[in-house]
C-alpha cells in the first residue's frame, strides 16, 4: 500500500491568511499542519508517499520534505492545477499508485486517539486482503456540512450522501480513506457535483453500490479536527499543546517516528535536531536520542 496526501485546495475558509500562504504549512502548535496526516502514514509503516499540491507551493513542500530519505521515507510530488475536488487526487495519483492500494489522506485533517493506529492497521490489512474501501465515521452536530454515512447495528453501510439537506445520520466520513486498486478507475467515472467538484463521496458511493464499502465508527476516545476554519485551526493547536504538555510526548513528530521505526540512527536523529535545538521540538529530539524519554 502507498499513501497519497491531498494538500492543494483553495483554503478560502482561512482567508485572509491563506490568500498568500498554504494552509498545510501553517503551524498547528509546534509543527506544520501537514506533519499530522503525514505521520499517520509513517505510523502505518507506509514509506511511499505522494503529496498533491498547488503549483505555487511545490517549492515550499519540496524544501520541507525533500525526497524523504532523511526520515526513511520515499516522497514524491504532483501538482493539482485547480481545486477540482477530493476525488481528483486519485486520478492525479494514478502513475504513482501503479495499481497499488492507497491510504488516502486530507492534509488538513488531524486525528488523535489511543487505539487509532491499531484501528488503522486493521483497516489497512482488511483492504489488502479483501479489497474494497474502508472509511471512518465520526459523530458531528452539524451533519449538513459533511459527507454523511448511515449504517446499521452491525456496521453495515446503508447510505452515503454529500452534504445532505436531511441527514440520515450524524456520522461524518472523516478525511482518511483506504482504497483498493479500483479507486483511480472509479474516480475517473465521477461527474462534477452541482458545486463543480469531483466528490470523494461519489467514489465511496460506488464502492457501496458494489457491496465493497466498510465503515468503522470512531467513538468517544477520538479527537478529529478538520483544521480548515479559524476556530478549528485554533482548537487543533490548543488540543495538541495540551496533550503534549500533559503527557510529555509529541503528536506527529516525524523524526521521532522515523527513529522509533528504526529507519534512522541515533546520529541521524541528532543531526536532524541540530538546527531545531533552540525549540522545545529540537530539545525533545535530543532527549529521545539520549534515551531520556
Ligand atoms: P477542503 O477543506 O474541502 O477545501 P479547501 O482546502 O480548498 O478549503 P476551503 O473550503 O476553505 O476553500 O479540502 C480538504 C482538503 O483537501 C484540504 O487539505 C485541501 C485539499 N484539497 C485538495 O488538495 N484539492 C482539492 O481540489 C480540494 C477541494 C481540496
Amino acid at each position: 500500500m502507498k499513501a497519497v496526501i491531498l494538500a492543494g485546495g483553495s483554503g478560502t475558509r482561512l482567508y485572509p491568511v491563506t490568500q498568500v500562504l498554504n494552509k498545510h504549512l501553517l503551524p498547528v502548535y509546534n509543527k506544520p499542519m501537514i506533519y499530522y496526516p503525514f505521520s499517520l502514514s509513517m505510523l502505518l509503516k507506509i514509506r511511499e508517499v505522494l503529496f498533491i499540491v498547488n503549483e505555487e507551493d511545490l517549492g515550499a513542500f519540496k524544501s520541507l520534505f525533500k525526497d524523504g530519505s532523511h526520515i526513511g521515507m520515499n516522497i514524491q510530488y504532483k501538482v493539482q492545477k485547480k481545486p477540482n475536488g477530493l476525488a481528483e487526487g486519485l486520478i492525479i495519483a494514478e502513475e504513482f499508485l501503479n495499481g497499488d492500494d492507497v491510504f488516502y489522506l486530507l492534509g488538513d485533517n488531524i486525528f488523535f486517539g489511543h487505539d487509532l493506529i491499531s484501528i488503522l492497521t486493521q483497516a489497512k490489512k482488511d483492504v489488502e486482503l479483501n479489497n474494497g474501501a474502508y472509511v471512518f465515521g465520526y459523530y458531528v452536530s452539524d451533519p449538513e456540512r459533511f459527507g454523511i454515512v448511515e449504517f446499521d447495528e452491525s456496521g453495515k453501510v446503508l447510505s452515503i450522501e454529500e452534504k445532505p439537506k436531511k441527514p440520515k445520520s450524524s456520522y461524518a466520513v472523516v478525511g482518511m480513506y483506504f482504497y483498493d486498486s479500483e479507486a483511480t478507475k472509479i474516480a475517473k467515472t465521477v461527474k462534477p457535483s452541482h458545486r463543480g467538484e469531483l466528490e470523494i463521496t461519489s467514489v465511496n458511493e460506488e464502492y457501496l453500490n458494489r457491496g465493497k464499502l466498510k465503515v468503522k465508527q470512531l467513538g468517544r476516545g477520538f479527537a478529529w479536527f478538520d483544521a480548515g476554519t479559524h476556530d478549528s485551526f485554533l482548537d487543533a493547536g490548543e488540543f495538541v499543546a495540551t496533550i503534549e504538555k500533559k503527557t510529555g510526548l509529541m503528536i506527529g513528530c516525524i523524526e521521532e517516528i522515523a527513529y522509533s521505526n528504526g529507519w534512522i540512527t541515533k546520529e541521524e536523529l541528532l543531526r536532524l535536531a541540530e538546527p531545531l535545538k533552540k525549540t522545545g521540538y529540537g530539545k525533545y529530539l535530543i532527549k529521545l536520542a539520549r534515551e531520556e524519554i
